[in-house]
């Protein structure tokens, strides 16, 4: 090693052990004043119970094996047990967390009192990365104005204009990318499909929120592509800015990326002015178009460009997720699969073969809907999320102070057996008629702080679901190394430890 390296090593090494021991003490500080605040009369108030774990790390390390052996509910289900069913206090990273049990009053209390008693909050490697705007000062005015904007261009009304543009693209992007590796009758191909759909859904997602020709622009396609991953491996890593460190990649990556959508964001002005595609009504435009009703102001290309790198980095690995592992089930379980198909064949029957899928074909895809659903009970993209307290509060008998985070859990809630009976079975007849009962099912949250893209995804899944089991059909493939078994693990988010490898066949 030269002595160049030796020092960076160096100071890399004590830059770290700086952090690690600030963040100690800051959390000792911390714990130390929540266990000892007073009540005004007085008396101690009690937080809820719990452990600290060790310093800085808390119990990190056991909330992210739970998650690496397959059952993140554990953690969760362990501390229940020992310290109380509603509420338990424990420690991630580098936080004191209060965890509100996997109950349905246990999500309405947190998803209903969004805004009063409690907002969002994400961890430090999200804040730094979520990209906050030049005229708005903190994460939380950010979301503010962003919330304003979202229903436009994200609700029921705009996502119906895009469902032309999701079923021809996702017809065409089967026939190009997808079709050359389809098994023969002499030969079996072994597909990994994850990277298939993770391409799939980065496209489409470029082509609705950036309007990118995703024929024509492969180039740009691939850079930016790049570099969203730099950005998602970043918000996964420590915090530590330092460069080389994957934190501090993913803060150049997130600039790069920002001034390439500002600089689409001004093509695609230019073509609105010169009245080119009027007619496109794409999410793209319709960001560009929005103004604020009391200030008729249109909103800043550089707040746009914030809006559509967080939308990207929201949507896109989740609904990879989900279309994924809705893949799995449906090789795993033929008999879904049939169903499913009988579904979107008689969909496909009552049109043309040009004719574009309706709003009111998406309507009829209820069996299908239930598939999502059950694969997202069992497998939610977001197996939780936190808040943060906005002042004291009581719950459940437990002192909540003002500045404590909390967290909620899905992968808790959907494994409860009081509201998912034997809850480790794939069973999407669970969601038929009214469905699960209120804030029990919450892969999207709830309350003021649910997913704005939650429209948007239902629609982009079941087009992909109506165009892949009307193409192929899906068989499982023989293991190279039998041993060598797919697992669903949680990295924090649902991953197939094999990128689920299986046969797709023309029909
Ligand atoms: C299956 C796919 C998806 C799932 C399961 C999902 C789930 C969630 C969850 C649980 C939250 C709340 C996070 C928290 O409170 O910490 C959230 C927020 C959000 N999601 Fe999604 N999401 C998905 C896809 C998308 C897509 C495709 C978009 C955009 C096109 C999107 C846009 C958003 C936005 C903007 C928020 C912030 C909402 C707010 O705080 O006002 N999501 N999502």
């Amino acid at each position: 090693m030269d002595p160049m390296t030796m020092l960076s090593v160096s100071i890399l090494f004590y830059f770290i052990l700086l952090v690690i021991s600030l963040c100690s003490i800051r959390a000792f500080l911390w714990r130390r004043k929540i266990t000892t605040t007073q009540s005004a009369a007085g008396g101690i108030k009690q937080l809820p119970p719990g452990s600290s774990g060790w310093p800085f790390i808390g119990e990190t390390i056991e909330f992210y094996r739970a998650g690496l052996v397959g059952v993140p509910e554990k953690f969760f289900f362990d501390r229940f047990r020992k310290y109380s069913s509603q509420v338990f206090k424990t420690s991630l990273l580098g936080e004191t967390v209060i965890v509100i049990g996997g109950t349905a009053s246990g999500n309405k209390f947190l998803f209903s009192n969004e805004g009063k008693l409690v907002n969002a909050w994400y961890p430090p490697s999200v804040r730094k990365l979520i990209p906050i705007s030049s005229h708005l000062s903190n994460e939380q005015d950010y979301l503010k104005a962003a919330r304003k904007a979202y229903p436009k261009f994200l609700s029921q009304e705009a996502v119906k204009s895009y469902i032309g543009i999701m079923d021809s693209m996702t017809k065409r992007h089967f026939e190009t990318h997808w079709d050359k590796y389809t098994s023969t009758k002499e030969e079996m191909v072994t597909t990994t499909i994850h990277p298939l759909v993770k391409n799939y859904s980065f496209l489409m997602a470029c082509r609705l929120l950036l309007s990118m020709d995703v024929e024509q622009e492969t180039h740009r396609l691939n850079e930016l592509q790049k570099l969203f991953v730099i950005v998602l491996n970043g918000i996964l890593s420590i915090p530590i800015d330092f460069p080389g460190t994957p934190f501090n990649l993913a803060i150049k990556a997130s600039i790069l990326i920002k001034k390439q959508i500002t600089t689409m964001i001004k093509e695609r002005k230019l073509r609105l002015l010169s009245h080119e595609n009027k007619s496109e009504r794409d999410l793209l435009s319709l960001m560009i178009m929005f103004s604020e009703e009391e200030s008729g102001k249109f909103m800043e290309e550089k707040f746009i460009a914030d809006m559509i790198m967080g939308l990207i980095i929201a949507g896109h690995d989740s609904t990879t997720s989900v279309m994924t592992m809705v893949m799995k089930y449906l090789v795993d379980f033929p008999n879904v699969y049939d169903q499913v198909l009988r579904e979107q064949t008689e969909i496909a029957k009552s049109k043309g073969t040009e004719e574009l899928l309706t709003w009111s074909d998406i309507q009829k895809m209820k069996y299908s809907w239930n598939v999502v659903c059950e694969v997202m009970r069992l497998a939610p993209p977001g197996p939780g999320g936190f808040k943060q307290a906005l002042e004291d509060f009581t719950y459940a008998g437990y002192f909540i102070p003002k500045g404590c985070k909390l967290y909620w859990s899905s992968i808790a809630t959907h494994k409860n057996p009081d509201y998912f009976p034997d809850p480790e079975k794939f069973d999407p007849w669970r969601f038929q008629g009214g469905g699960p009962a209120p804030f029990t099912f919450v892969p999207f949250s709830g309350g003021p702080g649910t997913c704005s893209g939650k429209e948007y995804v239902r629609v982009q899944i079941l087009v992909f679901i109506h165009h892949l089991v009307k193409r192929y059909k899906l068989e499982k493939s023989i293991p190279s190394n039998p041993k060598e078994e797919e697992k669903l693990i949680f990295k924090p988010f649902p991953t197939l430890t094999k990128g689920l490898p299986i046969c797709i066949r023309a029909h």
